[in-house]
């Protein structure tokens, strides 16, 4: 099995010290509310760590969304308000860390006006450290750095997911062909099977020549040494919306040119779900479906076959995880990551920068 050793937040000595800890709360806000707060609670069991271990004080930072500087809709003010619904460890949380445009600059000045609000950093923002930002990198640099609990774990499970024990199951759906292909590439040397749905299924059916109506596909067409490996699996049925029509199951290879596929079959969900059945492994990131306009009947199966299987599974991706919250996994088999863009660079790399730094 592979191993990463980091300093641990375990390990650090942080009585009567400022801790500044990095959490990733980029979460959904609607309304002036947290919607989602998967995100807040991954970073409760590093703060109360702190509080434990008696910190002076703990300063959390974070980013929220994209803003284009000080935008009020960005303001972090509802997570604060539900972090104080959540735990009883003091903290303060700095505003918005993109209100400033060093952050995404990896700025030395800014990272120097940071460090100065500590004694030691945490990182416990998995889901940004891919990011060369001020506060994953510059900062990190600056002050005796420490990985926190959320971070290792989500590296220990990504790991157990780069050496998976087999036969092993790679689910892969959501869009963007272009940024998943060299993933694709490396999960077919490493997995017995991988299987595509969402836009990235039709992306399959498109370059192995099937119709795909008015469905979403990628700008391009995915190479033929990926589309003619038989290990990479496109769905055998879809369900399918035409104009002004309600849905219909369509097997592949019927799909009408004014139609568009919005989510894999019952007949495509029933042998995926033996496929999880039968596997030791299952790494999954993305929804089979449009699962935002209520298709969520391919995803839900798929959920449904992980929580009756005894496989271990890593889970993750902010839509997956939205998807499938209303599912209860057993969180000794099943690890939900906080990771987006994060994890699946990690899947390729084996590594990302915020967590490079963070190296014994
Ligand atoms: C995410 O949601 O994946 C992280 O919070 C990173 O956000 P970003 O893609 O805006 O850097």
């Amino acid at each position: 099995m592979r191993k990463m050793t980091l300093r641990s937040v375990k390990e650090a000595d942080v009585a009567g010290k400022r801790v500044l800890v990095r959490v990733d709360f980029n979460v959904d806000v609607v309304n002036g509310k947290v919607v989602d707060d998967f995100r807040i609670r991954a970073a409760l069991p590093t703060l109360e760590l702190l509080h434990k271990g008696e910190a002076k004080k703990i300063v959390l930072l974070s980013h929220l969304g994209r803003p284009q500087g000080r935008d009020p809709q960005f303001d972090l003010v509802p997570v604060e308000k539900h972090l104080r619904e959540l735990t009883t460890v003091p903290f303060e949380l700095h505003e918005n860390l993109r209100f400033d445009v060093r952050e995404e600059k990896n700025d030395p000045e800014f990272a120097r006006q940071l460090a100065e609000l500590g004694d030691l950093y945490v990182n416990d923002a998995f889901a940004d450290s891919h990011r060369e930002h001020t506060s994953i990198v510059g900062l990190a640099a600056l002050l005796p750095s420490y990985a926190g609990l959320n971070l290792e774990s989500e590296v220990e499970h990504l790991l157990q997911a780069l050496s998976p024990s087999h036969p092993a199951l790679a689910i892969i759906g959501g869009a963007k062909f272009e940024t998943k292909e060299p993933l694709l590439q490396k999960l077919l040397s490493t997995y017995n099977k991988v299987l595509l749905g969402g836009v990235l299924g039709n992306d399959l059916l498109k370059a192995r020549g099937l119709p795909v109506g008015t469905s979403l596909v990628a700008g391009v067409i995915a190479p033929t040494s990926l589309a003619g490996n038989e290990r990479l699996l496109s769905p055998v049925d879809l369900i399918v919306v035409g104009e002004g029509k309600g849905g219909r199951t369509s097997q592949t290879g019927d799909v009408r040119a004014s139609e568009k596929i919005v989510d894999i079959g019952p007949q495509t969900a029933e042998a995926w779900s033996k496929e999880i059945a039968g596997a030791q492994f299952v790494l999954w990131n993305g929804p089979m479906g449009v699962y935002e306009a209520g298709h969520t009947s391919g995803t839900d199966a798929l959920a449904t076959a992980i929580t009756n299987s005894a496989c271990r599974a890593v889970i993750g991706g902010g839509d997956t995880i939205a998807a499938i919250m209303k599912h209860t996994f057993d969180p000794e088999k099943v690890f939900l990551s906080t990771g987006g863009g994060a994890m699946l660079q990690f899947l390729i790399d084996g590594t990302l920068p915020g967590i490079e730094i963070l190296k014994k």
